[in-house]
This record gives structure tokens, sequence and C-alpha cells, in this order.
């Protein structure tokens, strides 16, 4: 529908490669939807030009920053001030409905559905769930709303510091007036819920549409060996699943980076990618050791979610055992 778009954000060069990983992954299943992108003037021509190919438009806003150092630091995040920015999308009053999504999100199977939602409607904040996390919701442009939504930052600045604490103020009822527009965790998986309720990630995980890499750290942080298609070096435990990050990476090293490459022609580049599967792989030390030492990790809670243990190969287990 030409009236409804998603829209992402990205006032760097690292989160626009999220941004090009977030609109391929909407692409490759089939939205219908258009794709926008809000960039900072800062944004180097190359990495415009990528998103130029992904998105339908690529529109460049002035960055807003809180500014707001006491409320950001208390969540370790002093970067997070500029995700005021994301409350320029209220201003795409050529589209009557909207879903933003965050530039470190990734779709996993198609989610147009979502525009049957009203605004507000958003999933719950792992770390609150009386708030609704701002790194995936539905909105309908409007530049009154937009307007009154920069009067209450005036007024009230953001209770975090970024654009959840005035999102989740501006929204405020939110929490308790409509249950539709409480979206399914599914639609905003965060990496934080696998690790703090691991049960329920193995019940209903399986359903995830859509994962959110929320923190400090993220996707692109990292680098990726080509060659064992593993994440290069330490993942620090309760960074993110890894699955999901691998297909980030996946999709990232596949699609992404040959069109970067192509921009960037003769120029070296940092594309986070590294091909030296030579390196002492993680697989080898496990592979040595007992069915029964391996269980016992497993129930410490020490599985090697990345090899042996990966999901991939406890399905394998599981599908020569239903043979
Ligand atoms: N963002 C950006 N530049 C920045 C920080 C954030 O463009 O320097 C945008 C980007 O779309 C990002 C969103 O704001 O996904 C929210 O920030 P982030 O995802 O880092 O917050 P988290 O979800 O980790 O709390
Ligand atoms: C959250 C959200 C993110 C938002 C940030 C700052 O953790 O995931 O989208 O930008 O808080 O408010
Ligand atoms: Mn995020």
């Amino acid at each position: 529908m030409a009236d409804q778009a998603f829209v992402t954000l990205a006032t760097n060069d690292g989160y626009a490669r999220g941004a090009m990983v977030l609109g391929k992954s909407l692409r490759d299943h089939n939205t219908s939807k258009k794709l926008v992108v809000l960039i900072g003037p800062q944004m180097s021509e190359t990495c415009q030009s990528v998103l130029k190919r992904i998105f339908d438009e690529v529109k460049v806003v002035d960055v807003l920053d809180s500014g707001d150092a006491a409320h950001l630091g208390m969540m370790k995040r002093p970067d997070l001030g500029v995700t005021f920015t994301k409350l320029h999308c209220w201003t795409l009053t050529q589209f009557s409905k909207c879903v933003f999504m965050d530039a470190d999100t990734l779709v996993l199977s198609n989610v147009d559905e979502l525009f049957d939602r009203e605004e507000l409607s958003a999933a719950p904040d792992p770390g609150w769930p009386d708030c609704f996390n701002s790194g995936v919701f539905v909105f309908r442009p409007s530049l009154e709303t937009h307007g009154k939504l920069l009067q209450y930052c005036t007024e009230h600045g953001s209770f975090d510091g970024g654009d959840q604490g005035v999102l989740n103020g501006f929204f405020s009822d939110w929490a308790t007036a409509d249950i539709s527009k409480h979206l399914p965790f599914i639609y905003n998986l965060s990496s934080v819920a696998i690790y703090t309720y691991l049960p329920a990630f193995k019940q209903f995980g399986g359903n995830a549409k859509v994962v959110h890499f929320l923190g400090k750290t993220k996707p692109w942080s990292y680098t990726y060996d080509t060659k064992s298609k593993r994440i290069a070096g330490e993942v620090p435990e309760a960074a993110t699943h890894p699955t999901f990050l691998l297909d980030w990476w996946a999709l990232y090293s596949s699609a992404v980076v040959p069109m970067l490459q192509e921009q960037y022609g003769d120029q070296p580049f940092q594309s986070g990618c590294v091909e030296e599967a030579s390196c002492s792989s993680p697989a080898e030390p496990e592979t040595q050791m007992s069915s029964e030492q391996r269980k016992q990790k497993w129930e410490q809670g020490q599985a090697d979610y990345m090899g042996t243990d990966s999901f991939d190969n406890i399905k394998k287990k599981l599908d020569t055992f239903l043979k």
C-alpha cells in the first residue's frame, strides 16, 4: 500500500548498517509497504547510496538530542540522547499509517499485519512491562501530534533521557486503556528476555517475528568469520541469542556487504567480516567432551550455544530421533 510505510532511523554509519539489514529483511519477507529511513546529515555518501537502493525514501532530518546526561547515565547509554530524532517520524504525513522499527531490529517473517493496529500500539518493555518499548510501534503521522510531542519534551523532558521516556509519558494510558494496542512480545523480542526468562523463550521463541538487539552492543559491533559462519572472538553470554545474531550476520554479509563493496569500489572499508576459519574453533574442545560432561555443563547453564549446542545441531539430533 502506497500510503503506509515502515520507518526506521539511522543518524550514523553504524546504525545505517542496521537499517540496511532491517530494510533487506522486510523486502525478503515481501512486504507490500513502502520503506522509509530517516538519516542524520552526518551520514557518509556511501551509506546513503546503499540505503537508497533498499529504501523507497531516504530523508535527511535534523538530529535532535535530549542532552539529558543525568537520565541517560542511569541507563549507562550516554549515546541515546539522539533518539529524540525518532520523533520526526510523525512528520511523514504523506503516509496515513506507519510502523516505526529501530535500526537494531530484524524481521524474521512478514509483519504487514501490524498495520491493522492503531496508534499507539507497541509491545511491553522487558525491563518495565507497564511501559512500552519504543523499538517497534504503530503510529499515524500528524504535524499536530508532532508539535505536541515536541512541546511535551520541552515541558516534561524524558524520564529516561531518550524517546521511550517521552513516548510513554505522552501516550501514558497505553498500559491500561486498550489491550488491542499491546503488541504480542513476538513483534519485539529483545535478547534481554531470553536470558531473564529462558523457559518462556524455549516455549514461545520459535514464534518470534521481530528480534530487537536492544542494548549497548549491536550486531555490527562484532566481527564475523565468513568461512566458519561464526562470530569471531568472544560473544558475552548475556549479549544476545547467538542464532539471531548469526541470522543478522548471514543477511548482512550476503546481501549488504556486496552493495557496500560496490559503492566503495577499490577503496578499502571495514565490513566487519573476516576470513579466518583457521583460528581455533570453539567447537573443537567441546567435541572432545563426553556427553555426560556436556550434559553437566548444559545444566549449569554453560551450553555452547554457538557450537555443539546450537539450535541447528539440536534440531539435527531431534530429527535423527524422529526418523
Ligand atoms: N539511533 C541512531 N543513532 C544513534 C543512536 C540511536 O540512529 O546514535 C536510532 C536507531 O534507529 C536505534 C534507535 O535510535 O535503533 C534506538 O537506539 P538503540 O537501538 O541503540 O537503543 P536500545 O534499543 O538499545 O535501547
Ligand atoms: C529503549 C528502546 C529504544 C529507545 C531507548 C531510549 O531501550 O529500545 O528504542 O530509543 O530506550 O529511550
Ligand atoms: Mn533498539
